[in-house]
């Protein structure tokens, strides 16, 4: 007999209640049950960070995370940046920057960024580079990601200034 849970989640502010295993990881969750396939699965041993999404505001690793976990909690996915068709800051500059090729580590760099914009809203550029260190990405050599988080958090600070 299969374990199973009632939980309750709000996902990107809509609230779900599901019944899942307890051996359900939270990207599995996410992707299969509620169809946000934006969160990518690299390598589901907590090493690549394609799966980050936050819980509560923090990055994780929805990949070792249980849904179980996120029972009453909150969780926002590369879903919730954009305002219908317009991109967010940050997904413009990884665009304008080449942030991004093939595109499959983006959704977690997006998502790490965020949170860590909120937490660190005037970071140096030395400091973004070892964030997104945490973060694996096989094409852009993270130049352009760097540049464009080093960007978003300089036009985020000007835009408070005013
Ligand atoms: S898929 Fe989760 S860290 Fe790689
Ligand atoms: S853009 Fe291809 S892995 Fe990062």
């Amino acid at each position: 007999m299969k374990d199973l849970h009632l939980i309750t989640v709000e996902v990107n502010g809509t609230k779900h209640e599901l019944v899942i295993e307890s051996r359900r990881t939270l990207a599995d969750m996410l992707r299969q049950d509620l169809g946000l396939t934006g969160t990518h699965l690299g390598c589901e041993h907590g090493i690549c960070g394609a799966c980050t999404v936050l819980l509560d505001g923090e990055p994780v690793r929805s990949c070792l995370v249980f849904g179980v976990q996120a029972d009453d909690r909150s969780v926002r996915t590369v879903e919730d940046l954009a305002n219908g068709d317009e991109l967010s800051d940050l997904q413009q500059a990884f665009s304008k920057h080449h942030g991004l090729q093939c595109g499959f580590c983006t959704p977690g760099f997006l998502m790490l960024a965020e949170s860590y914009l909120a937490s660190s809203p005037v970071p140096n550029r030395e400091d973004v580079r070892e964030v997104v260190a945490s973060n694996l990405c096989r094409c852009t050599g993270y130049q352009g990601i760097v540049d464009a988080v080093t960007e978003v958090a300089g036009s985020r600070a000007a835009a408070r200034a005013k």
